[in-house]
């Protein structure tokens, strides 16, 4: 029987966790070995590109230690093909129940957006306390999170979306982020030509973030 991973434990993993669109998927073993020697052991790889579910399975059986979700997961038969890859969370950018729904029955662990209160209060009342804040940047960064608080008191976030190394601490600065996400950590162009030692040292400034 498949054990559903607590999304908080996985959120508490490391400052960031990078958020890859992958065009070979052949380049995803490798590139969750580079994070992995940059003390980064989460990575979501979004379903926007044809081979990325094969990259979440590669990623899945030969660098067991990593932690591999999916990303950008808009229909419940991508929750099913992302568990019998071997993800063991998922990210959609919006909430719906029915996508709780079956993510759950998937087995896995779920970390839908939200942008607004009102989001954060379905999402809360469908029993959820972890929440992805997208898209962060847009929707009022870290000052709109800081505003969110004191009503939320109970609810994590991991604000994705528009965040550079630059801007993140203001973000993990705040005791309702648990981590933040973004492609800053493992860069695309950096992926795209092998070059591991480039996101090695992306990946280090990351996890630096949080000493
Ligand atoms: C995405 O949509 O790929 C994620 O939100 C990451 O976005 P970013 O490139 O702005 O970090």
């Amino acid at each position: 029987m498949t054990m559903t991973v607590d999304i908080r434990s996985i959120m508490g993993r490391g400052p960031v966790i990078p958020v890859v669109t992958i065009d070979n998927p052949t380049t995803a073993p490798d590139l969750a070995r580079a994070l992995l020697v940059s003390g980064i052991s989460v990575i979501e790889l979004t379903l926007r590109t044809p081979g990325a579910l094969e990259a979440a399975r590669l990623i899945a059986e030969q660098v067991e230690e990593m932690v591999v979700g999916v990303g950008t997961v808009l229909d419940p038969s991508q929750a099913v093909q992302a568990a019998e890859v071997g993800a063991v969370f998922a990210v959609s950018p919006g909430f719906d129940p029915d996508l709780l729904t079956a993510v759950s029955a998937a087995g896995l662990a779920y970390l839908p957006g939200v942008q607004t209160a009102s989001e954060v209060m379905a999402a809360r009342k469908a029993g959820l306390r972890a929440l992805k804040f997208f898209p962060a940047a847009s929707s009022g960064g870290a000052d709109a999170l800081k505003q969110l608080q004191p009503v939320f008191p109970d609810i994590a976030f991991c604000p994705t979306g528009g965040i550079s190394l630059q801007d993140a601490p203001a973000y993990l600065a705040l005791e309702n982020v648990l981590c933040i996400g973004g492609s800053f950590a493992a860069p695309a162009r950096f992926i795209q030509t092998r070059d591991w030692m480039a996101i090695t040292g992306s990946a280090r400034q990351a996890c630096a973030l949080r000493g």
